[in-house]
């Protein structure tokens, strides 16, 4: 363990690999709304479009839907004069460090990520290289700030483990306490946002049933007609959160409705106990486009404007260079290269 002090840094990231979903603003955007807020942290915001590349993006697609993941971050909440918002590829320094962290972990704990196994699946042979080490490029990511805490979802927790092992071994091999070993900030109702048509599985962008999931881009009809379509079971709500344990699309809609509301689960189980899903959807449906529309309409109004979203990640990258270029030079000073 670190005991050198680190500035209390915050850095996370969003792949602009698709629109962003319901899941990913309750999961992730929203926490790091919170964060930047809160004031106890210096925040970097990131779109990983290097990430993204991991599996194919039509180039221009790539680019729009960068843009478009920025307008997201700033309709939701992140201020660029609060927070430093960035797009990977314009800081250079994060695939530089990479590489050294590609010398750094080791084949077997790439293996074991679970995210590169189910997204690989049959296919291994045939993923791309980056796919598979694509963990150490998120390490570089946040080490490449020397962040210290890290708001994901669920879904990143075993990303985030291998992050600090890097920097455990990083520290270790070249005897130093240069990198932090990170703290992962996954919490609140909505760490794992389900499928609206499985409750088994994670509500995704990437799942081909454009019903499963709530798009921020969708308008108030369309997030209405989507909960009203989710799929329940016959029985009504119940009084108490331990009533939802084996009833998992239940639990996920009171987890959404928790998050959308800023209301805990067990308050909101006093308030719906006993409902019927007919009375309780409408309910979730208003909460949702309430919550929802004025980001998506802001979205559209910033989109209108790409030329300032470009500006703004310039000066992003500009800001995020201060911190990242002297953490480079300092690593590259340590494992030995010359200046
Ligand atoms: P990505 O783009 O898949 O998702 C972005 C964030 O959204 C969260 N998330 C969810 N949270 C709750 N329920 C869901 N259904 C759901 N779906 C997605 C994710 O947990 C994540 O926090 N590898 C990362 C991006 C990344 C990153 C980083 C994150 C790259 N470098 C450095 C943190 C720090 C990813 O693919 O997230």
């Amino acid at each position: 363990m670190s005991d050198t002090q680190f500035t209390p840094r915050v850095f996370s990231g969003i792949q602009p690999s698709g629109g962003l979903t319901l899941g990913n603003y309750l999961g992730a955007l929203k926490r790091f709304v919170d964060m930047q807020n809160e004031g106890s942290f210096e925040t970097v915001y990131c779109m990983v479009d290097l990430h993204a590349m991991t599996v194919w993006q039509n180039p221009a697609d790539l680019r729009h839907n960068t843009r478009e993941l920025a307008a997201g971050f700033i309709a939701s909440g992140i201020d660029p004069s609060k927070s430093i918002l960035i797009n990977q590829s314009q800081v250079p320094e994060h695939a530089q460090l990479a590489w050294i962290f590609n010398c750094v972990a080791r084949m077997g704990w790439m293996q074991r990520m679970t995210q590169f196994k189910d997204k690989a699946g049959k296919n291994a042979q045939n993923v791309s290289l980056g796919l598979f080490a694509y963990p150490a490029l998120m390490a570089a990511d946040i080490l490449v700030y020397h962040a210290t805490h890290v708001p994901v979802g669920d879904d990143q927790k075993q990303h985030l483990e291998l992050t600090r092992d890097i920097a455990i071994k990083f520290n270790h091999d070249f005897e130093v306490d240069f990198f932090p070993v990170i703290e992962p900030v996954i919490e609140g109702a909505a760490t794992r946002v389900m499928s609206l048509r499985d409750g088994s599985k994670k509500m995704s962008k990437s799942d081909p049933s454009d019903a499963s999931r709530i798009n921020m881009t969708d308008d108030a009809d369309t997030i209405a007609k989507k909960i009203r379509k989710a799929k329940t079971d016959p029985e009504p709500l119940p009084s108490e959160a331990a009533g939802l344990e084996e009833r998992p699309e239940a639990r996920n809609l009171i987890n959404i409705y928790s998050a959308l509301a800023e209301m805990s689960v067990d308050a909101v189980m006093t308030d719906v106990g006993g409902k019927a899903f007919s009375e309780f959807k409408p309910m979730l449906a208003e909460l949702a486009v309430e919550k929802l529309a004025p980001i998506s309409t802001e979205m559209a109004r910033l989109m209108n404007d790409q030329a300032e979203i470009d500006r703004i990640l310039a000066h992003g990258a500009e800001q995020a260079r201060e911190i990242t270029a002297p953490i480079l030079a300092k690593t590259y000073e340590i494992v030995g290269m010359i200046k």
